[in-house]
Order: structure tokens, then sequence, then C-alpha cells
């Protein structure tokens, strides 16, 4: 009897490497995860070591076969799924890494961006790329990589030598999705939906832009080639020499706040998807229309299928939500983010308390990169429960922020919200969120959307699935959250952002 057979996916995020394997109906059947070291050699810096990376993305594939009774030869293809804008550069032949890549957390070329906007290339930059300048991007941390040889971890090579081998064409510029299909494949390449990331690529034209990367002083030759989301021509193949042992196609990638919207089955305008991880990104499917922002959200690249038109989609990119509640576990406040759902039931209310987690900036709707944490309206009597509450809280208000926006830029009321990744599993946070924003959150069975949008990607490339109407079949909502009882939500979110404007432009020199 034929062995049945699935499609995996490479979850690569901030603070782990997920791998998963899907079956026909969109259910998981096997899982693996690894943590990986998050290295800070400065104030504000953020880096992750790639070799690390690529070690992971093995392991678990590996374990997760391995804990399924699976082989390698059951799976008909892989998707790649990744954090986004985190940048890194590596040597063509030897394919080690020049240096650690430079997460997109990291705020070291802050004062590189202020240079653009004291002269006056902001305008310039969002018409072409969508983006609101700002260090989140990889631009300024590729130029960064190129210009700073003397700070990074070079394989053999001069610090002098690097801009000529980068002119060369002997080292790769990517992304962390171009990273790991290189090592899967041996190929340079990334999707449509990383690279409008990037800060390089112009949304319109759909190719990099030759103005940017002259601004930026990033040698084209050092670029991967840009091709759909789900791709019918497979970006490679792995090697059936390699650690897998069979050559499976690697057929899909999109950024992980993309491929939550694709595997959430966001494939019509106006469709929307909220994902909390380490920080909270909310799309809304534009459908053929860049549409442009007036009110700080981002115009970026939705998803593309071979053969078909670029679906665009408006983000709201908030940094830290899931983030704030690791820091309370940092802070020893609580001993793990399971713990916050009970402690902040065991209150009526923050009791005044408001907890601005700027850690690493404001990103939307604000942007400001020099905004740091706040924590204010503390009194003698307040209690950490009021302080688990109130970083629950900012989850909603941030969302809120972004929900609002949206609604002025789109013109389409939301009346409902998708929602996955980590944190809502947390019951208290779903209703919170559906009060403070004042629609329907909608939390569906399989809440790791991320892993299955990539899946998809990469499953209807090989025609696994034939159509998106099987995919939307596969769609089932777990639990729906409508507002109720919005305890002074209005007075709430107007102190939420009295507390946001103290935190603004707080790391001024
Ligand atoms: O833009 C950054 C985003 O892609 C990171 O997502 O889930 O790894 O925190 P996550």
């Amino acid at each position: 009897m034929a062995q049945d057979t699935y499609i995996g996916a490479v979850d690569q995020g901030t603070t782990g490497t997920r791998f998963m394997v899907f079956d026909h109906s969109g259910k998981v059947v096997a899982n693996a995860y690894q943590k990986h070291e998050q290295i800070y050699p400065e104030p504000g810096w953020v880096e992750h070591d790639p070799e690390e990376i690529w070690e992971n993305t093995q392991d678990v594939i590996q374990e997760a076969l391995g804990n399924a009774d699976l082989s390698a030869d059951q799976l008909e293809a892989i998707g790649i799924t990744n954090q986004r804008e985190t940048t890194l550069i590596w040597d063509r032949e030897s394919g080690r890494p020049l240096n650690n890549a430079i997460v997109w957390q990291d705020r070291r070329t802050t004062d590189r961006v202020e240079k653009l906007q004291e002269e006056g290339k902001e305008g310039w930059i969002r018409e072409k790329t969508g983006l609101e300048p700002d260090a989140y991007f990889s631009a300024t941390k590729a130029e960064w990589l190129l210009d700073n040889t003397d700070q990074i971890k070079l394989q053999r090579m001069r610090p002098d030598d690097v801009r000529e081998r980068a002119e060369q064409g002997e080292l790769m510029f990517g992304t962390i999705d171009s990273w790991l299909i290189y090592k899967l494949t041996g190929n340079h390449i990334t999707d449509v939906t990383n690279a409008s990331r990037t800060m390089l690529f112009n949304i319109h034209e759909m190719d990099w832009d030759e103005e940017l990367l002259e601004e930026f002083n990033v040698p084209e030759a050092t670029l991967p080639e840009v091709r759909p989301s789900s791709d019918e021509n497979h970006y490679g193949t792995t090697d059936a020499d390699g650690f897998l042992g069979e050559e499976i196609p690697v057929a899909g990638a999109l950024g992980d706040q993309q491929a939550a919207l694709f595997g959430q089955t966001c494939f019509d305008e106006g469709d929307a998807k909220n994902t909390y991880g380490t920080g909270s990104f909310m799309l809304m499917n534009t459908g053929d229309e860049a549409v442009e922002s007036e009110h700080g959200l981002l115009t970026t690249v939705g998803f593309q299928r071979s053969g078909e038109p670029v679906k665009y989609a408006l983000e709201g990119a908030i940094f830290i939500t899931g983030a704030a509640i690791e820091w309370l576990e940092d802070m020893t406040l609580i001993e793990d983010a399971a713990e916050t759902e009970n402690l902040a039931r065991s209150v009526d209310s923050t009791d005044g308390v408001y907890f601005v987690p700027a850690f690493t900036g404001l990103g939307a709707p604000h942007w400001d990169q020099r905004a740091r944490g706040t924590i204010i309206g503390m009194t003698r009597g307040t209690r950490r429960e009021h302080v688990v509450r109130a970083a629950l809280e900012s989850i909603a208000f941030q969302t809120r922020d972004v929900a609002e926006a949206m609604e002025s830029d789109s013109g389409i009321e939301l009346t409902d919200l998708r929602v996955d990744g980590g944190a809502v599993k947390n019951n208290f946070l779903c209703q919170l969120q559906a009060n403070i924003v004042g629609t329907d959150i909608v939390r569906p069975v399989v809440d790791e959307t991320t892993a299955l949008g990539s899946a998809y990607a990469a499953g209807l490339a090989v025609g696994y699935w034939e159509t998106v109407d099987e995919l939307r079949d596969n769609w089932q909502i777990d639990r729906e959250f409508a507002p109720e009882d919005p305890q002074n939500v209005e007075q709430r979110y107007g102190r939420w952002k009295d507390a946001v404007e103290r935190s603004l432009d707080w790391a001024r020199d």
C-alpha cells in the first residue's frame, strides 16, 4: 500500500525554529521546536548566529519526522517561513556567514535612518517600498555590515576585501528565508514578501530598486533572485546526499506575517488577521492595489502564486507584545506565560497602571525609534498582578491603535479579526482584545497558522492541494470572542494614549 504523503514547513522565528508536518486536511501530524541564543553585544543591538539557526533547522526536521515515525520521502514539498528583515551576508564559495545576523529588532542603524529623515528622503523611500524608513528593515543593516567589517566576525577574509568581494558577487546578501533556501537547495533565492521588507525592493515594479541600492551602497551582485511565494518551478530541491537523504522540492516561502495571512486563508480583499508572537502584526489583504497609508501603516506584498498577480497588504507592525510577557518572566514577576491569565483575572483592573513596552522603539502607527518602555500610574498598592494585567492590556491597546489606522486607510470596517500565535491560547487576552477593539475575535483550530501558510504555499506549488477552496474548507473556528461589557474602554484607551505620549522620544541624545 502506498504510504501517506504530507507537506513540511520550517518556521524560523525570532526566538526559535519549528518544523511542522501537515496532512491534506491541514492537521498537524508532526512538530518539533528549538530555541536559539539571543545575542545582545551592546544596548539596542540584537544578533542571531546563522550557523546555529541552520543546525537547529536540521535538528527539528529530523526530530519531528522521527517522533511521528515518518520518513523524509513522505514529504511532497517543504515550505519556509521566517522572521522577516533579519539580515546576513555569507560567502558564496564556502557558504559560511561573515557575521551574526542583525535581527529586525536591532537599533544600531537609528542614526542612519535619522539622517535619511533629515535629508527629506522619507517620502521617496515610502513611495518605492511602501515602508516607513526605520532601522527595522534590512537596507541599513546590510549597509552597516558591509561598512563595519572591522567589527564583525570575518571568515578567512581581510576586512578591506569585503566591499570588493561584494561588488564581484562573491558575497551573498539575504534574509533568513534566503539563508535557509540556500542551505537546503544551494540556490540564492528570496520570495516577493521577504524582498518587500528589505527597503531595497520596489513593490510597484516588483524588482530591486537601483536608486535604493545606490543610496544604501548594496551591490546588486549580492542580491538573491526574487520568486513567487508559491512557486511551481520550485526554488530547488534538497540534496539526496544531504541530511535528509532525499530530493524534496522547496517550493514555497513567505515572511512569517504574510504566511499567517495565507494560513488564515485571508485570500480575499478585506480579510485580516493579527498574529501574536514576539511582536504583533496585523495584516489586511488589499488585493491588487498597493494601498498607501495615511495613518502610519506599511504597504507590503501579501503573497504571490506562480503565474498570478501579486496581492498586496496593509500592515500594522507592533514590535513588542509577546516579548513584554517574556520580559515579565526575565524580571521574575511570572514563571511562565501561561500564568498571566490567572494572575490578570485575579484583579478587577490594573488599578490605573499602564505599561507601554516600547523596548525597541515604537512601530506602527507611531514610528518612533527613540521611544522606550514605560510603566506609569503605580502606587504603593500596585501589585505584580496589576503589572501583569497591564502588560496584557498593552497588547490589546496596541492592536486597537493599528486596527483604527487600518480601518481609516482601507475604508473597510473590521467586523471580525482572525487571530493566531502563541498568546491566543490565553482566553483572557482574546476576550480583552474583543472588548478593546470592539470587534469579534476569531481563533481557528490550528493556531500555528504561520507554518500552515508556508505549507499551503509549497503544497499548492506541487499540486498537493489543487485550489485555495480546499484550503478555505480546512479552516475551522475553535472559539469566537464577541465584545462584552466594555468597562470604561474609551476612557482607558484615552489614558493608554497619554501613557504612549510619555514613552515617545525618550532615548534622545
Ligand atoms: O517583522 C518581524 C517578524 O517577522 C517577526 O515575527 O513571530 O518571529 O516575532 P516573530
